[in-house]
């Protein structure tokens, strides 16, 4: 329950929200909001950035915590494997058991091709399993995809690549289509019409949801599709290197059993990385959202083969993390609470924002709030501010909350908040990477033949900011594409001899820039897991 100190503050945001709820507050203009992203936003704070000293981002900057795995060598230099004793050969492997590992192994098995998910925790231990919110697609009336794409390409400040764009907006309708035949239970109204609500810088509603779990929904849904289609998924097991052939094309990745420590080979005409995000790495020290194993891993794997990043100095801080109780530090509270009507309040009861601004706005300006501004509530951990969620219950009726977001009122209710009578405090937390591989329209990496990326792993498809729904349509949309196209391509694939020739190659390019961490990478789990591999 709240403290004292927080209850006092609890009675200003009552007193203000009668006149709260008659208002809008206004929208920032785009000077304004330029500047706050330059002085609050952690994506600007110069000393938490690193040179990249090698490979092919050479030069540029990166979060100091993945420059240093990016400086790490292999473990494959000290543990050798023999490539000639293949455990696992098939068309297409999927290096990740999440959204975008699980669609592209849907789709590659059913244009019939021999595939393997291979995964590191369990199939579906993934950030799709947590995200919330929703899933964004223009397939209403009122709106387009280009509208979609407008709305994207602003809120990523026009920086996302558009060929990608494009792909996510066109071929979303038909993404929710698919998941509705494989059985999502989407929110639908009496008549069967999908219920959709606005996101943070959307101008339509195009939020299709499953109530405040739908990533749990989408995931339950993917996971019995691969396991009816008796698909083989490799759980407990990480991929350590990929592998090359002489040619200098893909040829599968060297894996680690979790549980034995045993390396095995597994030799694939196509790769597709599907290895999720980053949260784990808790950049600049911020509680995350993500799941325990997101920890960069395929940056790491396809950066050491040569295939270069964007955007990897962008991170999304989801506005509201979990502040308060300390149980459930850095938590999601999906941007679902401000859509149905919550405003972000100070400890002043004031209103300071616009609630639906684009995450990286509302993240630094709930970080100005809680610290030149000194209005913030202070927590055992930190600050926070108030999400006015009573708000909800009055604009919505009685019973909203429970009705469209269970999954906030149970979570809260286990600590004994209420959140129908109470507010609750959040500060942001580390959601999502923006920047990750670089892939063409096709999937496909630019520089290594046959290498596939698909869902957070990639990086361009939202520019330097990824408005709300648009990481659940990512993983079915590029996840989709991948595994059809892995398996197009793996019926014309001559796989020559194996080969780790790389990691040696990226080893000696770190002792000529005189680089020794003395740490491996991957990570593969976090560093306060118990787990030495
Ligand atoms: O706020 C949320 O529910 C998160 C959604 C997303 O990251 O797309």
């Amino acid at each position: 329950m709240f403290t004292p100190e927080m209850m006092e503050s609890v009675k200003k945001v009552e007193a203000t929200r009668e006149a709260r709820m008659g208002m809008e507050p206004r929208r920032m203009t785009a000077e304004e909001k330029d500047q706050l992203l330059k002085a609050y936003h952690p994506d600007y704070k110069e000393n938490a950035f690193e040179e990249i000293k090698i490979g092919p981002n050479k030069g540029e900057k990166a979060p100091a915590e993945l420059v240093n795995l990016l400086h790490s060598n292999s473990r494959l230099l000290t543990d050798k494997v023999d490539l000639s004793k293949v455990d696992y050969d098939v068309d297409v492997l999927i290096i990740g058991g999440g959204g975008a590992g699980s669609s592209a192994a849907i789709e590659a098995h059913e244009a019939g091709a021999n595939v393997m998910i291979v995964t590191k925790l369990r199939i579906g231990d993934a950030n799709t399993m947590m995200a919330e919110g929703g899933i964004q697609a223009a397939d209403k009336e009122n709106d387009s995809p280009v509208q979609h794409y407008l709305d994207a390409f602003g809120g990523g400040h026009f920086a996302a690549r558009p060929e990608l764009l494009r792909r996510l907006v066109m071929e979303a309708p038909d993404a929710i289509k698919w998941l509705n035949e494989l059985g999502v239970m989407f929110d639908k109204d009496a008549e069967g019409n999908m219920i959709t609500t606005h996101g943070g810088g959307t101008s339509r509603k195009r939020m299709h949801a499953c109530k405040d779990y739908s990533g749990a929904e989408i995931m339950r849904t993917l996971r019995d599709e691969v396991l009816n289609r008796q698909i083989p998924v490799v759980e407990f097991t990480s991929a350590v290197e990929l592998i090359k052939d002489e040619k200098g094309q893909v040829a599968g990745a060297v894996l680690l059993n979790m549980e034995t420590g045993d390396y095995m080979v597994a030799k694939a005409k196509t790769v597709v990385i599907a290895t999720g995000g980053a949260g784990r790495m808790h950049y600049q020290g911020f509680p995350t959202s993500n799941h325990y194993g997101a920890t960069a891993d395929g940056l790491i794997l396809g950066y050491r083969a040569g295939a270069p990043l964007l955007y990897q100095d962008t991170i999304q801080y989801h506005p509201t993390g979990v502040a308060f109780p300390s149980q459930i530090f850095g938590a999601l509270v999906t941007e679902k609470v401000r859509s149905l009507g919550a405003m972000l309040v100070n400890k002043d009861g004031e209103a300071f924002m616009h609630p639906l601004e684009t995450r990286d706005v509302a993240a630094a300006s709930i970080i100005r709030e809680c610290s030149d501004r000194g209005k913030g509530v202070d927590t055992p951990l930190g600050s926070g501010v108030w999400l006015d969620t009573p708000m909800i219950e009055k604009l919505g009726g009685e019973g909203t909350i429970e009705k469209r977001i269970p999954a906030m009122l149970r979570m809260y209710m286990n600590y004994g908040i209420d959140m129908r009578k109470l507010p609750i405090l959040v500060y942001p937390t580390l959601h999502y990477q923006n920047g990750g591989l670089e892939i063409g329209g096709d999937g496909f990496t630019k520089v290594i033949d046959n290498l596939l990326v698909a869902g957070e792993a990639v990086g361009g498809i939202h520019g330097r900011n990824r408005l709300m729904g648009n990481s659940l349509l990512d993983i079915i949309v590029f996840g989709r594409n991948a595994g059809k196209a892995a398996a197009a391509k793996a019926k014309n694939i001559e796989i020559g001899a194996l080969t780790l020739k790389h990691i040696e190659d990226y080893a000696a390019e770190l002792e000529k820039a005189g680089i020794a961490t003395g740490d491996v990478s991957p990570l593969l789990l976090p560093k306060y897991a118990r787990h030495e591999r």
